[in-house]
């Protein structure tokens, strides 16, 4: 049996633990969230712990599950790991480079595992885009592009998900995107240049986060991608197109297919998710909403949508795959030795900077290697 403890039990924390709970061989036997652990505790038959402290203590927990607010990781990673706890952390894993390493670090110096949450690796999609890469399909990948935009009204309350000190604002809040570019072109690019700003969503019915991000990263050898990311978009959308010199990909998360073409051979179909009810009610969700595009956003209370539901499922299953002495698969190394997570983060405060300063940044200005 495989324990977990649960840190930050709103909208994802509690779905990452029932769907732990309903593995076999595992169980959440602790839950530490200031505002709704005693409720999301006796649901999952768990211990409500008072803090952070008194749960990362416990004996009987193997590995501790990092839930909470993005801004609020890095203490929760650091003592879990300090503790000889396995971690799992939520995405984005830290708000700058240098919190990140710091979790990175300090769950390699206490030997357990680090995995990060980027659950777009688990999508069917991506998994059949990767194998169709590696397979020689679409030839060498020369550009990738992704948007995950849409449009947003005033908010009643603001989350702290519209905050950019809390949740780094769409840039690191999305940041799948980019790590799955990251992924797809086989890691970090040289430099990059993002322009953009808070154009038109000011004021106290918003956050403070920027509503148009545009990013431009440079790969060394002739290599491209860009990513589109924000709500100041009134005709939002979500792919990821993979352009190579035999053929293209497209990953469609918003009208949700997945399309291979290649010269000579046509168009072929895939599925995004694992059956077609599943990409067609992630469809019926993102069109259904109108033209707010792919915009959106869980709380507490909130059940997350049957697509991601089984995402979860799969991710829960590789953890408790990985818990349980099983040997991390190639496809997820990076997902298992810090590499994603530094990796985007990095990308993501280059970015940032190239913002501040209005210039291009190298990736060796952040991580200095
Ligand atoms: N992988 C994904 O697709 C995905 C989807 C949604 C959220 N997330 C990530 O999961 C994390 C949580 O997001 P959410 O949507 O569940 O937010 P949420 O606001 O629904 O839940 C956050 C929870 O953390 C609790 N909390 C606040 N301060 C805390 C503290 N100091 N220690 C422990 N818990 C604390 C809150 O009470 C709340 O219950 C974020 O990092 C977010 O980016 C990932």
């Amino acid at each position: 049996m495989i324990k977990y403890g649960i840190v930050g039990a709103g909208y994802f924390g509690a779905d990452l633990a029932r769907s732990m709970n309903r593995i076999e061989d595992a169980a959440v036997v602790a839950v530490y969230d200031p505002n709704h652990g005693k409720e999301i505790a006796a649901e999952l038959g768990a211990d409500n712990c008072a803090s952070l402290d008194e749960l990362v203590s416990r004996d009987d927990i193997d590995c501790v599950m990092v839930a909470s607010p993005s801004y609020l990781h890095r203490d929760p990673v650091i003592k879990a790991a300090e503790h000889g706890k396995h971690v799992f952390c939520e995405k984005p894993i830290a708000l700058k480079y240098e919190d990140c390493k710091a979790m990175v670090d300090a769950c390699k110096e206490n030997h357990v595992v680090f995995m990060a949450g980027h659950i777009m690796n688990f999508f069917n999609g991506v998994h059949h885009a990767k194998e169709l890469i590696n397979e020689g399909k679409i030839g060498k990948v020369l550009f990738c592009h992704a948007a995950r935009t849409g449009w947003e009204e005033q908010q009643p309350t603001v989350s702290w998900k519209k905050i950019r000190s809390k949740s780094g604002g769409h840039l690191y809040h999305h940041i799948h995107e980019l790590d799955c570019i990251q992924f797809i072109m086989g890691g970090m690019p040289k430099e990059v240049t993002m322009t953009g700003g808070n154009v038109y969503h000011k004021g106290e019915h918003f956050g403070d986060e920027d509503d148009m991000l545009l990013i431009n990263m440079e790969y060394p050898d002739d290599r491209y991608a860009i990513l589109e990311y924000g709500n100041a978009f009134r005709w939002g959308e979500h792919y990821l197109l993979i352009e190579g010199t035999k053929g293209a990909i497209k990953l469609d998360m918003y009208n949700t297919g997945g399309t291979l073409r290649v010269k000579g051979e046509g168009e072929s179909h895939f599925l995004i998710h694992e059956t077609q009810e599943e990409d067609d009610d992630r469809t019926a969700i993102y069109t259904g909403r109108g033209m707010d595009g792919a915009i959106a956003y869980g709380k507490p209370g909130v059940r997350s949508p049957l697509w991601l539901q089984t995402c979860i499922d799969k991710e829960m299953a590789y953890l408790q795959y990985i818990m349980k002495g099983g040997k991390g698969t190639k496809e997820f190394e990076k997902l298992l030795n810090g590499v994603a997570a530094l990796e985007s983060i990095a990308t993501a405060d280059a970015c940032t900077r190239s913002l501040a300063e209005d210039r291009k940044v190298k990736l060796l200005e952040i991580t200095g290697e």
